[in-house]
């Protein structure tokens, strides 16, 4: 949530922090700003709204600096406007800071800081931080060596903070100089040539930096026009060899699609393709046998749609491979963890590995594990991401790379697609340790093979279902309530079209099992409330018609998703898919969903990729 980014060197700093931040706009788009330093003097521009508004106000009123900083935000405290936005100032306008993340003892410092005169602007939990670096300095002049001053100023101010977060700093009394420190919220440096930069993520680097340093919690670092120094959270100087950075993967491109979403959701044949080429023909991922060698239990760590595909992951799980599997929404089990059991499997799932809601679940479940592996119990745990090298990647060793691209659209789309390839993955090889040899079952050898075909029929199906689904948004245009339904394997299918439908469209969505209608949402069925209605054939086909038409006797529209054939003539339209085995249906069902919603959002003229209220990495709790 929310987008930092920093740069010193010999080149002007505004133009710079402004690419950077339009790579991370994802992160959050409600206000924006940059500060820079220059002549023992900041120039500080803020806005409400997107970066755009911010740029129209740069080019009115340039700033100048070759060191400066700027953020792009997702609001947590005080709503979104001038005031509010980042960076954030001290009386004397003369420190300038930008945070990800949230102070949390941010009211009783606040209150600390007006007993001593200090007047706040903002209703921003950041804005106790410029006030506390400059009473430090204030403290420290003349103390210490000029070269130590803001960084020490910095950490007298963060050893007061509570909460995660992640800071840039930069004084108008040293304007040759930024300090930056993590705590709990991404942080990377970027190494150019004669620049160096500090962003939250890898996108805001492409191009202009060639290596990158990834800051460990606690760490701080020293920019200056010479080079990077980096403390660590003692305050002595540490060094680590930088990692070179692949820019052209990290760089975002609609390419010849309308928005990056509808562009992801065309990705997803290729994804398939690399999948099958890497996990069905590739050679063995033998490092991930001590994970996976002897499972008793799964337990699947999620949020949003992350979740649904682990939900997709525990059907199989439990079908296909015999193993009882729990999903539990990361921000639950953070604070209710289930008793510890024997033999478990823990996976954290999310494509951007920075919810702060997993990473806080995963961390106090390798605690626990942790203090069981002196029984000899072996510490499983697997993490499934787009991003290997999040912070994700650096809590747990083992790690599925579902290796979807750079997914920009806020609603996750090709990601989902990757997160469920990977259970599969899973799944297969569990399944197979049970099923070795000539007893192989029916079912898994079925799923290879439908497995197989996948990157070829959804390669078709992207083609047919875009104007289909194009053609049907007309229709939803001014719909209120839309009920999604799926059973078994096809359930969390229904979830994820009815959360894509509300996160791009704005239209109340519900997803249910099937079965479950009768039990009381039927209440809400009439003719104005439309039924989406997964019905692929499999152990629940019949009963999924059933409850289709049980809606249809209500007055309900009915859209139907599935394979043309007599059965499926009950619907009023249908979004044919072609007839796979029932545990390879979720991955062709998902695709009109997703073009159903993308549709129907860009049909009302919203802005798809950057819907109202949400953002693509939800780093706080
Ligand atoms: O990066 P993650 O997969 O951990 O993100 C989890 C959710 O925030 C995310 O899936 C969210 O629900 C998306 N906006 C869904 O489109």
């Amino acid at each position: 949530m929310c987008g930092i980014v920093a740069t010193i060197g010999s080149r002007q700093a505004a133009p710079l922090l402004m690419q950077g931040l339009q790579r991370l706009e994802y992160r959050g788009y409600d206000s924006a700003g940059i500060a820079t330093t220059s002549n023992n003097q900041l120039h500080c521009r803020k806005v409400e709204g997107k970066l755009i508004r911010l740029r129209e106000q740069l080019d009115r009123s340039p700033v100048a600096g070759t060191c400066g900083i700027g953020h792009t935000r997702w609001a947590t405290h005080g709503k979104p406007d001038a005031l509010n936005a980042h960076p954030h100032l001290d009386s004397a306008d003369e420190v300038a800071v930008v945070q990800n993340g949230i102070i949390e003892n941010h009211r009783l410092l606040r209150q600390q800081l007006q007993q001593e005169g200090v007047c706040f602007r903002s209703q921003t939990d950041t804005e106790v931080v410029p006030h506390l670096v400059a009473r430090a300095l204030g403290q420290l002049q003349g103390e210490v060596a000029e070269a130590d001053l803001l960084r020490l100023a910095v950490t007298r101010a963060i050893d007061q903070l509570e909460g995660a977060y992640a800071l840039a700093v930069i004084w108008a009394g040293l304007p040759q100089e930024l300090v930056v420190v993590r705590h709990q919220a991404p942080l990377l440096i970027g190494l150019g040539e004669g620049q160096f930069f500090c962003a939250s993520d890898t996108p805001a680097l492409a191009e202009v930096a060639s290596t990158i340093l990834s800051l460990d919690n606690g760490e701080m670092a020293r920019l200056t026009p010479l080079g990077v120094e980096l403390f660590d959270p003692s305050g002595q100087r540490t060094q680590r060899t930088p990692q070179p950075l692949c820019g052209a993967e990290h760089v975002a491109d609609k390419r010849q699609f309308r928005h990056f979403m509808l562009k992801e959701i065309h990705e997803q044949a290729d994804v398939a393709t690399a999948w099958v080429e890497r996990c069905l023909y590739g050679p063995p991922t033998d490092h991930l046998s001590p994970v996976l060698d002897d499972v008793g239990h799964v337990q699947l760590l999620a949020c949003g749609t992350s979740r649904h595909a682990a939900l997709v992951g525990a059907h199989l799980l439990e079908q296909l491979a015999d193993i009882p599997t729990t999903v539990h929404y990361a921000s639950e089990f953070r604070y209710a963890p289930p008793p510890l059991a024997a033999k478990t499997l823990t996976i954290a799932v999310t494509q951007s590995g920075e919810t702060a809601d997993t990473l806080a679940a995963l961390t106090i479940e390798l605690e626990r594990r942790r203090s069981r592996e002196g029984l000899g119990e072996p510490l499983q745990l697997l993490g499934i991401t787009n991003r290997p090298h999040s912070s994700l990647g650096r809590l747990v060793p083992q790690i599925i790379d579902i290796a979807a691209g750079l997914e920009t659209g806020v609603a996750a789309t090709k990601s989902f697609l990757g997160q469920m390839l990977a259970l599969y993955s899973i799944a297969l090889r569990l399944a197979s340790q049970r099923h070795s040899g000539v007893s192989a079952s029916e079912q898994l050898i079925a799923c290879r093979e439908g497995l197989e075909q996948l990157p070829e029929q959804l390669s078709a199906l992207l083609q047919t279902m875009d104007q289909q689904c194009a053609t049907l948004a007309h229709e939803f245009a001014e719909t209120q309530d839309v009920i999604y339904l799926g059973r078994g394997i096809n359930y969390p299918i229904a979830l994820e079209g009815a959360l894509k439908l509300k996160e791009i469209s704005y239209i109340h969505a519900e997803g249910y099992p099937a079965g479950e209608m009768k039990h009381g949402p039927i209440a809400l069925v009439d003719q104005y409330v439309p039924v989406v209605s997964i019905a692929t054939p499999g152990r629940v086909f019949e009963k999924v018609l059933s409850n289709a038409q049980e809606a249809k006797a209500r007055d309900a529209r009915l859209i139907g998703i599935g394979p043309e054939c007599a059965d499926t003539e009950i619907f009023d339209v249908l979004l044919p898919i072609p007839p796979v085995h029932e545990l390879i249906s979720p991955l062709l069902t998902v695709i009109p969903m997703q073009l159903l919603a993308y549709h129907v959002a860009a049909h009302r003229g919203l802005d798809v990729d950057q819907p109202r209220n949400l953002a693509k990495s939800v780093t706080v709790e």
